[in-house]
């Protein structure tokens, strides 16, 4: 629920006079945080490029990173937290495996005077100083418009995101939007529904290979909320010779999932420019670990409190523009044009 997406400015002074006190936190020296950079999976792609972008923005606001990749498992990730409070980081930026299950750890931070960022996905009840995203209820729309221009009639299955995953509901949500109006006046049919845990390309593989057999591969739209998926539904079709017939939509603007699009085997993907995300993010926890006052464009209620937050947009990608993630820099040509 966001609460007010004014620009706001957060008068920050007193907190410059509090941080040192009894922090607890071990900077190297002021000039010199240390943060830690909590990840779900980086075995998913679009992670090791936040990664990479994170560390390099840091390092030149004199900061340096732990970064640790939790392996989708919920409890290696609340140890690896625990590791980096006992640690004495300055601050910690986190994407969740489970948004619902970091409280208490959360709150030990807290207790220790270390800032908490939460990072492209909401963290929920918890005491989080602030969060940055892309806008997910905007890439759900953005997906299904994808699709439904492609084919505004016809049979749909919805793969949703993983979820443990906060931003899985919210980009349902958005889908939802674009799509209920052409439901309503009959125009297309939900024939299957499912969330993929982890956000697994396998399971989004097998997922489809039964949808397609349980409506005879009359599958006409896939509403795949992001591209590890996308990749396994694009496989199923292939099987069945639909690849490049069934719309695809997807997000992260992965790698294979840009040449999907150019081939025309998947119809959309969606780029959030991680450069942007990344660096903002780095620029928001050395903010808070100086007391600085980051500059905030929404507030969201987290079942807990009502953190500051920081939107950003999200851009479709499509067969007629999908150059624009080489121009942005994110990709080479050459990269794009590899088999
Ligand atoms: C989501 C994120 C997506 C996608 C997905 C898989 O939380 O919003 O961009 O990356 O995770 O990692």
């Amino acid at each position: 629920m966001v609460i007010s997406t004014k620009r706001t400015l957060f008068a920050g002074g007193v907190a410059a006079l509090i941080l040192g006190a009894g922090s607890g936190a071990a900077w190297a020296s002021p000039e010199k945080p240390v943060i830690g950079f909590s990840i779900d999976d980086l075995r998913l792609e679009r992670w090791t490029r936040d990664r990479d972008f994170f560390v390099e923005a840091a390092k030149t606001l004199g900061a340096s990173v732990n970064v640790q990749s939790a392996d989708a498992s919920e409890e290696r990730q609340i140890a690896q937290i625990e590791t980096m409070i006992a640690r004495g980081v300055d601050a910690i930026v986190i994407v969740p495996f489970n948004g619902k299950a970091l409280g208490n750890v959360i709150a030990e931070a807290k207790r220790s005077g270390i800032k908490v960022v939460s990072y492209d996905r909401l963290i929920l009840n918890a005491d989080i100083d602030a969060y940055i995203t892309f806008d997910n209820e905007r890439v759900g729309e953005l997906q299904a418009q994808g699709v439904l221009e492609a084919k505004p009639t016809g049979n749909y299955f919805l793969m949703g995101g993983a979820p443990t995953d906060n931003n899985s509901k919210i980009l349902r949500q958005g889908q939802m939007k674009v799509l209920q109006p052409a439901i309503d006046a009959g125009k297309i049919k939900i024939v299957g529904s499912q969330f993929v845990p982890e956000w697994s390309a396998t399971t989004a593989l097998q997922i489809m290979e039964d949808a397609l057999t349980a409506n005879k591969n009359a599958i006409d739209g896939v509403v795949a909320s992001n591209d590890a998926e996308a990749g396994g539904v694009v496989q199923a079709l292939t099987a069945q010779n639909l690849a490049g017939k069934t719309a695809v939509s997807g997000q992260d603007a992965d790698l294979a999932a840009v040449q999907r699009v150019k081939a025309g085997t998947q119809t959309v993907t969606v780029y959030k420019p991680l450069k942007e995300i990344a660096t903002k993010a780095a620029d928001l926890a050395v903010a808070l670990v100086k007391g600085r006052t980051p500059q905030f464009n929404a507030t969201l209620n987290n079942g807990k409190t009502d953190v500051p937050s920081i939107f950003l947009t999200p851009v479709l990608v499509t067969k007629q523009n999908w150059d624009i993630v080489v121009k942005d820099g994110f990709y080479t040509e050459a990269q794009i044009n590899r088999k």
